[in-house]
């Protein structure tokens, strides 16, 4: 239903008449939720109450229409579109007429888990109470996710559940409009039917931020469609870590390509969130330092000195606030030792005056509570809680135990501790984002987009990020592109299953399980094997061989003979969805009996043999990378990355990837990144940018506009690409910065400073221009300031690939 239309239905039904003597945001006329027909949940023989994990039913019978195309409202994005420093006087107003329960209530967030029954079905005594006693202000998650069913996702139930609290909170208690978030991440994860698109990791080894953009944008419509309005996403944490367990959730180790990712990933998911109703807020996280455990262990000890925090950390951070990012998430944990969820320094200091963020502030998940149940930072809720508000700015807080957070921060102020004027900064800050993202102008779901859910022009975005984002590394004798013709034998379970290839933050927090396997996604999906099945026109060689953890299963044994008939072999080396500490490894070594078998066909056979990396991290290759013929990694191409894949295998375009992260040769190397100190060793397997196509590109002419690099005039590089190829090939061009000597601090061996991708046709020749200002070679010194210091400077286009060009200018003060 479109606005209009809505407002004609809303006139046909009986109106709430409220009393209320609130603020004009508040209408005294209050619309009933809209009808959706929702068909009941099928139940399994009878047996109504099931168990929490319930396997391999999709009980929802409902599925979106899911039409080819659509329309959608346009809105004028440009410029900065985000929260300001001023709050709106109408919302103002309103925070005046609250009494302080209906305040503290805004300031919390209830997971929606705790309001589904054992049944499925919303539990009103609960819903009541949640509005009734707490005013709560803000609810996450969805109906299924964590209540440990797949049963109430179609958008239908997913948005007739969220429209039915919905319509309690603003008939009852502060009768303020819940905002809602949820983790889309690539794409609405968990809304049935909603196109999926790659990882993180997949987006930055695109090197085209459209795909970010893209990606928020359709999540952000599948995601109001369920009467959702916040997403916990685009994360810009780096990946420096690579034992880590939430790599892939991030774009990869730079944080100039994370920075630009993340710019078009906030303008996906809002654009002009304050007019377009097809729009939500997004949320930078997690603020700051998440990223980098000594131990490789999620939520592990971050020590990282503060000038290495302003340097790589910060910047990805400013962009996504400078691209209007409308709410934020600190970090679990410690860093530098002191618990983030108590920091001033990192929240206050440096997020709102030297950062200016001046949206809303969320915790991370359940971290004022674990100051005392986890950390031993606190002697209690009642402590935490206090240090939380008075030392910080965090508005919001996202955990168990959510009416325990209402009933601490009541007792603070009616005793003093917190004042009154801490409660209204943050109440503020959440009723402008209500205020903004429509929610007192409607506060129930747009019926409307539910029919785009699934749009064949949304599933097409998404498998055209899937192309961009395969890296190929080695392709020894032209082993690829496969032919159609050949006999090639396909081993490993990711060939058959889309799950593995999606990752977690897919139809659950940690993917979809080993019972449902690739059922929940209803069909929203396909596999590399049908995208093989596709190309070839029969059924595609295959054998398992393995299980996902790598242990082998029947078959194993067959491998051998199966690689000597074979014209040639693709192993497929993947990894169990997952995230957060349930996904925590302690070696990057490849299971055993998958690295093995590899090595026993290269070694028994002399059939040639592909190696086709799907997971999580970078495991180990050790002998399989000089003794295998081609290497292709697709980390985690998503639900629609089956027919990417298959069409990349087989030639019907030329790859164009590059390695977003330095991928690690021996354990050891976990840490190291590209731009560690210029004579240390850098010796990874796959260096950062690293990768090419099927065509022969060669670089010519690298041009400067001036030799001589100087603040406030930035210099113009230029050089020409040539494609001897026979395919089109969408080339990316890193431009890449290596000042030669830097009096006191060590230079790094590279800094990305731009890229761009473009097409070049076969025969033809195309000129990549970018601008290099010296103000970009500035660094922070050890007492954390921003200096420039002379020197020679290389200017590489695509260092590490065998392309590489490079030109010499001097860099200048002043
Ligand atoms: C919508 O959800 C409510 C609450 O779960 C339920 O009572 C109602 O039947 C649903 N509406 C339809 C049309 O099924
Ligand atoms: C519904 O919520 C109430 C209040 O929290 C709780 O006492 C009751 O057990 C819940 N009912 C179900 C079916 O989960
Ligand atoms: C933040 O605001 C201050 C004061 O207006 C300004 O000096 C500073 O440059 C701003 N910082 C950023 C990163 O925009
Ligand atoms: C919580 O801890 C503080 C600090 O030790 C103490 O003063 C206070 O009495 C405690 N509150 C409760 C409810 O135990
Ligand atoms: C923090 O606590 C101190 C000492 O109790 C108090 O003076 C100050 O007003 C508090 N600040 C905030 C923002 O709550
Ligand atoms: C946090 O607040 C407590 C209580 O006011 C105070 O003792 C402590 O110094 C504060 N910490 C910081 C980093 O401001
Ligand atoms: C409709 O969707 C199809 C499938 O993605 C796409 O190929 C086509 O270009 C779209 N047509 C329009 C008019 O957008
Ligand atoms: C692929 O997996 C599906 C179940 O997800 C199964 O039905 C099918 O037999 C498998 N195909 C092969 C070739 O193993
Ligand atoms: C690419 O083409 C150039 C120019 O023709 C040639 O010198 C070079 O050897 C080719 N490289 C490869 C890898 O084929
Ligand atoms: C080299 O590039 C420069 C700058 O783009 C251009 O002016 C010049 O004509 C080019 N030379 C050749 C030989 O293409």
């Amino acid at each position: 239903m479109r606005y209009s239309s809505l407002f004609f239905y809303l006139a046909a039904t009986v109106d709430f008449k409220l009393c209320a003597a609130q603020g004009s945001l508040i209408k005294n006329t209050v619309a009933l939720q809209p009808q959706i027909d929702v068909v009941g949940v099928s139940t399994l023989e009878g047996v109504v109450c099931l168990p929490d994990f319930f396997p391999l039913q999709d009980l929802d019978p409902m599925k979106p229409k899911s039409v080819d195309n659509y329309t959608i409202p346009q809105f004028d994005e440009s410029g900065y579109i985000g929260p300001t420093s001023s709050i709106d006087s109408d919302v103002l107003e309103l925070l005046a007429s609250l009494s302080i329960e209906d305040k503290v209530g805004q300031m919390v967030q209830v997971p929606m888990w705790d309001m589904v029954g054992c049944d499925g079905l919303i539990n009103m005594t609960y819903v009541n109470l949640m509005v009734e006693k707490y005013r709560v202000g803000s609810v996450l998650d969805s109906p299924s996710n964590n209540a440990g069913r797949w049963n109430l996702n179609s958008p239908q139930r997913f948005a007739n559940f969220t429209n039915t609290f919905q319509q309690v909170a603003v008939t009852k208690g502060s009768k303020i409009p819940i905002v809602n978030g949820i983790d889309t991440l690539r794409g609405a994860g968990f809304v049935k039917g909603a196109t999926t698109f790659t990882a993180p990791v997949n987006t930055g080894a695109t090197f085209n931020p459209i795909h970010a953009y893209n990606a928020g944008r359709v999540g952000a419509k599948d995601t109001r469609s369920v009467g959702v309005h916040w997403t916990f996403g685009p994360l810009a944490d780096i990946n420096v870590q690579k034992l880590w367990s939430r790599n892939y959730e991030n774009f990869g180790e730079d944080p100039y390509l994370i920075g630009e990712m993340m710019h078009a990933g906030v303008k996906g998911v809002q654009g002009n969130y304050k007019k377009d109703r097809t729009r939500i807020a997004a949320t930078f996280k997690h603020f700051i330092g998440y990223s980098d455990p000594r131990n490789g262990l999620d939520q592990g000890d971050r020590y990282i000195p503060f000038n290495h925090l302003l340097e790589f950390m910060v910047p990805q951070f400013q962009r996504a606030i400078d691209a209007g990012s409308a709410t934020g998430m600190e970090a679990y944990g410690a860093l530098n030792g002191q618990d983030t969820i108590v920091s001033k320094r990192l929240l206050k200091t440096l997020l709102r005056d030297q950062m200016n963020f001046t949206g809303v502030l969320i915790s991370d998940f359940n971290e004022i509570y674990s100051q005392f149940d986890k950390h031993f930072t606190a002697f209690n809720m009642s402590d935490a809680t206090f240090m939380t508000l008075n030392n910080t700015s965090v508005d919001m807080s996202m955990g168990f135990e959510p009416f325990l957070f209402v009933d601490t921060v009541l007792d603070l102020v009616n005793s003093g501790l917190i004042p009154e004027s801490r409660i209204d900064e943050s109440v503020s800050r959440i009723l402008q984002l209500k205020k903004d993202l429509g929610l007192f102008e409607n506060p129930y779901s747009d019926l409307s987009l539910i029919d785009t859910v699934g749009s064949a022009q949304d599933v097409e975005l998404a498998r055209d990020g899937a192309r961009e984002s395969l890296i190929l590394l080695k392709n020894e004798n032209n082993v690829l592109p496969l032919s159609p013709e050949e006999n090639v034998l396909f081993v490993g379970p990711s060939f058959n299953s889309s799950s593995y290839i999606t990752g977690a933050w897919s139809i659950r927090m940690q993917g979809a399980n080993e019972y449902e396997k690739d059922t929940p996604y209803g069909g929203y999906c396909d596999t590399i094997l049908e995208g093989v099945e596709g190309i070839i026109g029969r059924t595609p060689n295959y054998i398992q061989g393995y299980t996902i953890e790598g242990d082998r299963v029947s078959g194993y044994d067959t491998i051998v003979r199966q690689a000597r008939k074979a014209d040639k072999v693709v192993f497929l080396f993947g990894e169990r969805p997952g995230t957060e500490v349930a996904a925590n490894i302690r070696s990057l070594k490849m299971a055993e009996d998958q690295y093995n078998i590899a090595r026993r066909v290269i070694r028994e056979t002399s059939t040639p043999v592909v190696l086709l990396l799907l997971q999580n991290h970078p495991y180990l290759l050790g002998e399989l990378s000089s003794l295998s013929d081609g290497i292709i990694n697709a980390n985690l191409p998503g639900a629609y990355g089956g027919l990417p894949v298959a069409e990349a295998l087989y030639g019907k375009f030329s790859p164009s990837g590059r390695q977003p992260y330095s991928y690690p040769k021996m354990d050891y190397q976990a840490p190291v990144t590209y731009f560690s100190p210029l004579w240390n060793e850098y010796d990874p397997e796959f260096a950062f940018g690293q990768g090419f196509g099927y065509n022969n590109i060669t670089y010519s002419n690298i041009t400067v506009s001036s030799a001589e690099l100087r603040p406030g005039n930035p210099i113009t590089v230029s050089v020409t690409a040539f494609n001897n190829g026979k395919m089109s090939q969408l080339e990316p061009v890193l431009m890449f910065t290596t000042q030669k000597i830097r009096r006191e601090y060590a230079p790094e061996r590279y800094r990305l400073r731009a890229f761009d991708k473009q097409p070049i046709a076969p025969g033809t020749s195309r000129v990549f221009s970018f601008n290099l200002a010296a103000e970009e070679m500035m660094f922070y010194n050890i007492d954390n300031e921003r200096i420039l210091s002379e020197g020679p400077v290389d200017i590489t286009i695509n260092a590490f690939n065998k392309n590489a060009v490079v030109e010499s200018v001097y860099l200048h003060v002043n």
